[in-house]
């Protein structure tokens, strides 16, 4: 595990971007696992400057998505897929029909994640798959639980984490109490995994996941057995 211990949110943001990046040149064909929430919006911002900037070309990358709300359509300002857009997709040149989100608005969940597991499977697996962390250690929406789920699946959001996501929501009663994710299987077989971390808030999460024992109950933990896992956080979240 190799760890990045940058002053702040910015250098944490650029120090990932870096990364991603050099995947990105090295292998302009790469198949990235992406992640929503609040950490990854400055590393997004980085790669759309660098892409401004020519020094990156996203033509031939493809994407994959972590997760997406249940019930929330494509179009709804708080939905994953929206963020990409907004965040990341509409600022480069990537196909738009190859990147992928879990759909929200699907009557059928459980198909749903059938379909998602062999569209990562056909597309050859993820190269980089990058990661947020939750507060209590969870990634994409993989909450603590009695064992690690393979593939992906539909989750109860854990309350603190519904408490968490309320923020983006104008009322805390909007916050879908269900969603789609990954696995942690789909996530530990990533030849590649990043994972950021920001902020105080998070310190107890990143010690309990990184230095503490391998447990369903945090299921960031597993990263300790991934063999090519990056962790980028700022001095706040290391505490
Ligand atoms: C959400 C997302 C995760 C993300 C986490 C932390 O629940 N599903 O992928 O890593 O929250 O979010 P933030 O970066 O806003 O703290």
């Amino acid at each position: 595990m190799r760890i990045f211990i940058m002053e702040d949110y910015a250098a944490m943001s650029r120090k990932a971007a870096e990364l991603m990046a050099a995947q990105i040149l090295l292998h302009p064909d790469s198949v990235l696992g992406l992640a929503t929430g609040s950490t990854p919006v400055g590393l997004y911002r980085c790669l759309v400057e660098r892409f401004k900037a020519g020094e990156l070309d996203f033509s031939g990358v493809k994407s994959v998505n972590l997760d997406e709300y249940l019930g929330l359509p494509a179009e709804n300002s708080q939905s994953y897929r929206y963020f990409m857009n907004r965040n990341l997709f509409q600022h480069v040149n990537i196909n738009m029909a190859n990147t992928h989100v879990p759909d929200g608005l699907t009557a059928d969940p459980e198909a749903e994640c059938v379909r998602y597991d062999e569209l990562i499977r056909r597309m050859g697996g993820i190269d980089m798959q990058l990661l947020g962390i939750g507060s209590n250690g969870h990634i994409g929406f993989n909450e603590p639980a009695d064992s690690f789920p393979v593939g992906a699946h539909c989750v109860d959001l854990a309350e603190s984490t519904i408490r968490a996501n309320a923020r983006f929501f104008p009322e805390s009663g909007q916050v879908p109490r269900q969603a789609l994710t990954m696995g942690i299987g789909q996530i530990m077989q990533a030849r590649r995994v990043l994972i950021l971390a920001s902020g105080r808030e998070k310190k107890a999460a990143v010690r309990r996941a990184f230095w503490g024992p391998v447990t369903p109950e945090v299921p960031a933990s597993i990263l300790q057995l991934h063999p090519d896992l990056t962790l980028v956080m700022d001095r706040a979240a290391a505490g």
